[in-house]
């Protein structure tokens, strides 16, 4: 295979290329992995109900979040660790990302500077946040990111703890020497004596989540924070509503990726009580298992206003750099475009919730 045609064959491309433990890592769930299988296996459950008889001799994907027109409704999603990789790491994803036309959160665990990121993007950056402990860290972190000109924040919420990833246990996962989260360690020496050693993320990196958060801290940061602020890793209608009392901009519908809590619902399955719980008050962004047009599709018929994907970008970036990354977000958007055209449906808009249903109804 020289060239992937879609998600699954970059992902054997990128096997071939990582480390065992960093492949286990990046690819790896939480306990028994039934939630990153939920997450794909519900969006193969549901049809697609396709019109026919429309002009689609032109279909565009384009979209606009927060005043910024993109080409694709597919953003790269908040993911550690780019270095392990690729060597130029979080730089050459963002390069890569803004050259698809998208749009990239970078993680609170990238390492590459975060100013060094967005001086090498040439499209629009959000910046994800771990609340940590310490608040006045986390307001110099916020500080930083609006310097740099990242447009939102993404607080993640379903990090009280990290989920325990028995891969990484088993593999003995560390970050090696020369790999680091950069931007966590301006001022102390933590990171830099925690992060090389034990194994997982459980012992090394704990000290960077804060237990003790609330929807308050969410309301504070709302408050300080000049930018939009998108609450990621929510799957209650309930929750959802408490973001929108609490000052948030936007939510994400995530279980980040399988990995937290294992049994959480397939983001696809709750995604449409939440828009409605939310009733276009903001916009509802929507990441896990995503790997096809066909699951964007679903998910903007459902109302989701856009798509993150995680490890595509991680594959994308394994096999081939920021080219990789281009290819991988290229791949979706093509795929969602040829969707489109074959559900008789030309732009976003028509991407309405009567167009998919279970199968087998
Ligand atoms: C993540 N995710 C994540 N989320 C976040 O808010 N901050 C982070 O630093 C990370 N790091 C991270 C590392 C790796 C290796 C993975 C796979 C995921 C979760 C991520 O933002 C997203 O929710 C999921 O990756 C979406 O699922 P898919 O697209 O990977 O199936
Ligand atoms: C992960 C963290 C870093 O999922 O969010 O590995």
């Amino acid at each position: 295979m020289s060239f992937p045609l879609n998600i699954e064959e970059t992902e054997v491309l990128a096997r071939g290329k990582l480390p065992r433990d960093v492949f286990g890592y990046y690819s790896g769930a939480a306990w028994d992995a039934q939630t990153l299988r939920e997450n794909r296996e519900a969006y193969q459950r549901l049809r697609i109900h396709y019109h026919v008889l429309r002009d689609v001799s032109r279909c565009s994907t384009e979209c606009e979040i927060f005043g910024e027109k993109l080409s694709t409704p597919v953003f790269a999603a908040p993911t550690a660790f780019h270095r392990l990789a690729d060597a130029e790491g979080e730089v050459a994803t963002a390069r890569g990302v803004a050259a698809a036309g998208s749009l990239m959160t970078l993680s609170s665990l990238s390492t590459c500077r975060l100013e060094d990121v967005a001086a090498a993007a040439k499209g629009p950056l959000w910046f994800q946040l771990y609340i940590n402990k310490d608040r006045g860290f986390t307001r110099d972190l916020v500080q930083r990111a609006v310097r740099a000109g990242y447009k939102a924040l993404v607080v993640t919420c379903d990090t009280p703890r990290w989920g325990v990833r028995e891969t990484d246990l088993r593999n003995g996962f560390h970050l090696p020497p020369g790999i680091e989260p950069v931007n966590l360690m301006a001022s102390d020496t933590r990171s830099q004596s925690l992060s090389h050693q034990g194994a997982g993320l459980g012992d090394t990196m704990s000290w960077m989540l804060d237990p003790t958060l609330t929807w308050k801290d969410i309301a504070w940061l709302a408050g300080e924070a000049n930018l939009p602020v998108l609450v990621k890793g929510l799957c209650r209608p309930d929750d959802a509503v408490l973001a929108v009392e609490h000052g948030a901009a936007g939510v994400v519908v995530s279980n980040h990726g399988g990995r937290q809590l294992d049994g959480a619902p397939a983001t696809i399955e709750v995604l449409p009580q939440i828009v409605e719980a939310v009733g276009g008050r903001l916009p509802v962004v929507i990441d896990g298992g995503i790997r096809r047009g066909t699951d964007v599709l679903k998910a903007l018929a459902l109302g989701a206003c856009a798509v993150q994907v995680g490890r595509p970008v991680l594959w994308g970036l394994a096999v081939g750099g920021a080219d990789g990354v281009t290819t991988a977000l290229e791949i979706l958007r093509h795929e969602l475009e040829h969707a489109m055209a074959l559900a008789g449906c030309s732009t976003l808009a028509d991407l309405t919730p009567d167009l998919v249903r279970p199968g087998g109804q």
